[in-house]
């Protein structure tokens, strides 16, 4: 295996993440070990943007020649009107996750994080498709508009959405515009769950340092799929509990991964696969 970071060259491929803060992104150390691994001759930086530096830094990827970026939080929705163009999932989901640096110096924003959720799930659950049932979806944040959009497209027969605050959920149902999102009410969410193929935890609950995501899994099936895309830590209470009744469990480290396949290709070339090597170097640090 080549290990060009020591051995970059004047042709060496550029690209990083735009975040503040940035110092707790894994994007490094996966990009690192997919180059690496495929001996491209290329680096992948985090890149520590104050949000009044934004536009001056977006616009500073094209005069370096860069090949692009990853845009994290809390800039995901501040790049668009920075953005030349934008494909169709950051169009619809007014958020922007991987920029790409056009050789004419365009830039074009896209969302690959529905993306992500969706290989995560299909690799690690390949027994779900999207005509087995309802998926309720918990949350309304901007990850649970990029799920609901990747569900949609994947032709689920519906979307039951819950979240603490409903204003938020219902405002999704309106931008989708699509009959198939039913938003539910958060205290009665066990009623949801009856003939659910999917349940995807998409709020921050679970996550180290918040309380737990405690919900009744009773009424849910044994055969339904439960996603937690919590990463930190690997096991939530939500997946411990889904485990323990024999429902299939997906981590939320997979999506993470696979959505960053999507810039990689675009900025370095090559075929990135998510592997437990690569899976196992992400979570060594
Ligand atoms: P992201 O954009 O990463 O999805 P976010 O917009 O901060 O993140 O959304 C966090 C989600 O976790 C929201 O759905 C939030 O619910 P509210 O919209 O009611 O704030 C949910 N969440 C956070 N803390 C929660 C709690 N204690 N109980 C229930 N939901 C919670």
């Amino acid at each position: 295996m080549t290990d060009h970071t020591l051995t970059h060259t004047g042709n060496t491929r550029l690209a990083g993440v735009i975040g503040w803060p940035v110092s707790h992104s894994l994007s490094p150390r996966i990009h690192g070990f997919w180059l690496r691994e495929l001996g491209i001759d290329g680096a992948y930086v985090p890149f520590p943007v104050k949000p009044e530096a934004v536009e001056e830094a977006i616009t500073g990827l094209a005069a370096l020649g860069l090949a692009g970026a990853n845009v994290t939080v809390p800039h995901k929705e501040a790049v668009i009107p920075i953005m030349d163009d934008l494909d169709r999932t950051a169009r619809r989901l007014g958020a922007v996750n991987t920029i790409v640096v056009g050789d004419d110096g365009r830039l074009v924003g896209h969302n690959s994080d529905g993306y992500g959720f969706l290989e995560n799930l299909k690799t690690n659950a390949p027994d779900w498709s999207a005509d087995l049932g309802p998926a309720v979806v918990l949350g309304a944040g901007g990850a649970a508009r990029a799920i609901v959009g990747a569900l949609i497209d994947a032709g689920v027969p519906e979307i039951r959405l819950m979240n603490r605050t409903r204003s938020r959920a219902e405002s999704i149902a309106e931008d989708f515009g699509e009959p198939v999102i039913k938003v539910g009410d958060w205290n009665t969410l066990p009623a949801y769950l009856g003939d659910a193929a999917v349940l995807v935890n998409t709020t921050s609950l679970g996550m180290k340092g918040q309380p737990p995501l405690a919900i009744d899994l009773a009424q849910l099936p044994p055969d339904a799929v439960v996603n937690d895309i919590v990463y930190a830590p690997l096991a939530t209470d939500l997946l411990k509990t889904a485990r323990e009744r024999g429902n299939i469990v997906v981590d939320g480290l997979g999506m993470l991964l696979h959505q960053a396949r999507f810039g990689f290709t675009a900025w370095f070339g090559g075929e990135p696969i998510v592997t437990e090597a690569l899976r196992r170097f992400v979570l060594e640090r």
